[in-house]
């Protein structure tokens, strides 16, 4: 199975790969009840380098009642401060184990390792530490209420529950941690469900979880598929919240099976984000901008500058320096030195992306750099930018997740227009605004209908800095405090000092 894996995989993420995977329910390594098993493959070579177990609806509800059991028991009586050293510890255990998860990450996502290492793996050590500092200073609050009498009023700040989550395969280890370490420094129990095609650094999370202390039962991972796994947790009557990150299809499937017990429900769905350029940019920097965005791991990211629009001044100059970026790219395994673009996680998701690329020409769309599948085995696509794209076409209008950037012009300079331009869109999750001139910034910023504005910058990847969208990208915030808000339930408690 695992005998043509990338030589250049040390020793550790091997060992892993070899391992016979179970779940991980109530802090042992279990087997499902059905005996099921997946293949996980190498998106850069169509290899299979794993198995996982293919869950059951059954082993969720064992997955839920150890959440349970683990919320009323022992994860209950940890204080706040120890929950913040747990998750310090869990921080270094990670960092510890670094190149590991970065290896495993960058064969099972096909992400470039340099990204992995530098970027996934940091960035999820930060966001532990940074919500693990939230657990001591979540308070609530002492309102000034104005009932008659005296009265003595305050509001408690409580763990929402047993979470759900449920998470895609664009970025697994983020995706893990920007819903697990609120869900930990909030105080609850998580039943996660990665996605069928990259479980492995997920449970690997688990297993460095326990070792850093925390208690059995507070993280379970069940690898399977969206049905009947993910589709068990949504519905589930033991689970209290569900967060998920994926597609707008099957968001709005979590949310009619969540609508049995009302359990809560926060959405990260993806868009289809504007980049405006104005002819005052410093277009290198905005070129390469674009392009680390809508190329960086194949354009597989759900706030991909997809959508470009740049003034007609800069527009000829604007899209040579992106094409120019383009065609150098040099597509290879995440693992090999010198790769900027891994594959694909799919052949589906390749004829998803090549059936895309088709429609935008056959809708009229121009074929400026790429424009296709590559290579003889693997997932690769190569760097396109579509020209002529128009609202209506498929290209335009649809989520891609891919690395297709679809360009046009704007010869305005009234900024409600180019803003009514940008906005045009069902999706509202990210934009980016590229301008030296400071009062244009801010007023496009406010102009924006996305949860996410940058200026001169494609990503602010801060654990700071809420992310989510408006409009159809989804509902809630994560990081930062929203996260935090995301897993508590805010209660009031009034007291009538008279009686
Ligand atoms: P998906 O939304 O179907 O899968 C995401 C997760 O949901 C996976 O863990 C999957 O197992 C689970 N899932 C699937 N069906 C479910 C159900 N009925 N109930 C509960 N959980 C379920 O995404 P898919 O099909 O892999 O990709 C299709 C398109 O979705 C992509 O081309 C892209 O446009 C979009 N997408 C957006 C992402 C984002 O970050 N916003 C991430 C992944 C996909
Ligand atoms: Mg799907």
């Amino acid at each position: 199975m695992t005998t043509n894996i990338h030589p250049a995989l040390g020793e550790a993420a091997r060992a892993f790969l070899s391992r016979e995977h179970q779940l991980l329910i109530d802090g042992r390594m279990i087997a499902s009840d059905g005996g099921r098993r997946t293949e996980i493959l190498d998106p850069a070579t169509g290899e299979v380098i794993a198995t996982v177990v293919e869950a059951t609806a059954s082993d969720v509800d064992r997955a839920v009642a150890a959440a349970r059991g683990a919320l009323e028991g022992a994860w209950r009586k940890v204080t706040p401060a120890e929950r913040t050293r747990m998750m310090l510890r869990f921080a270094g255990l990670i960092e510890a184990n670094a190149d590991e998860l970065a290896q495993l990450e960058c064969i099972n996502s096909g992400k470039p390792l340099p990204f992995c290492r530098n970027g996934d793996v940091p960035g999820i050590v930060e966001m532990l530490r940074y919500m693990a500092g939230w657990t001591t200073k979540m308070g609530g609050e002492t309102p000034n209420v104005s009932l008659p009498g005296e009265w003595h009023a305050y509001t408690l700040r409580e763990p929402v529950g047993v979470v759900g989550q449920i998470i895609p395969w664009n970025f697994p280890l983020n995706m893990a941690m920007w819903k697990i370490a609120p869900a930990l420094a909030a105080g609850c129990a998580v039943v996660m469900k990665p996605s069928e095609q990259t479980p492995l650094t997920a449970l690997r999370l688990g297993e460095l979880a326990l070792e850093a202390g925390i208690p059995p039962g507070v993280l379970n991972i069940v690898t399977g598929f969206g049905h009947p796994v993910g589709s068990a947790l949504a519905a589930h009557p033991g689970v209290d919240k569900v967060a998920f990150t994926g597609s707008g299809e099957t968001g709005r499937r979590i949310l009619q099976a969540a609508s049995g017990n009302l359990k809560r429900v926060s959405l990260e769905l993806g868009g289809k984000s504007p980049v405006i350029v104005f002819p005052d940019a410093n277009l290198e920097a905005a070129a390469a901008g674009v392009c680390s965005s809508i190329f960086f791991h194949a354009g597989q990211i759900c706030a991909a500058g997809s959508r470009l629009y740049v003034h007609e001044r800069a527009y000829e100059p604007m899209l040579e320096l992106i094409a120019k970026r383009a065609n150098g790219m040099k597509m290879g395994h995440g693992l090999d030195a010198g790769t900027d673009m891994g594959p694909v996680i799919s052949r589906r998701q390749l004829d998803r992306v090549a059936g895309y690329i088709h429609s935008g020409q056959e809708e009229g769309a121009t074929l400026y750099a790429g424009g296709g599948a590559s290579g003889e085995r693997g997932f690769f696509v190569q760097p396109t930018v579509l020209t002529g794209v128009k609202p209506g076409m498929k290209v335009h209008d649809e989520e891609i997740f891919g690395p297709v950037l679809c360009a046009m012009s704007f010869d305005d300079d009234d900024l409600d227009r180019i803003a009514a331009t940008a906005n045009a869109s069902t999706y509202g999750l990210a934009a980016s605004i590229w301008t030296k001139d400071i009062g244009r910034a801010h007023k496009m910023a406010r102009r924006m209908q996305a949860g996410i504005v940058n200026v001169n910058a494609l990503s602010s990847p801060d654990a700071t800095l809420p992310y989510g969208g408006y409009k159809q990208s989804g509902w809630g915030r994560e990081r930062g405090f929203e996260a935090i808000e995301l897993y508590t339930e805010v209660k009031a408690v009034a007291i009538n000092l008279n009686n």
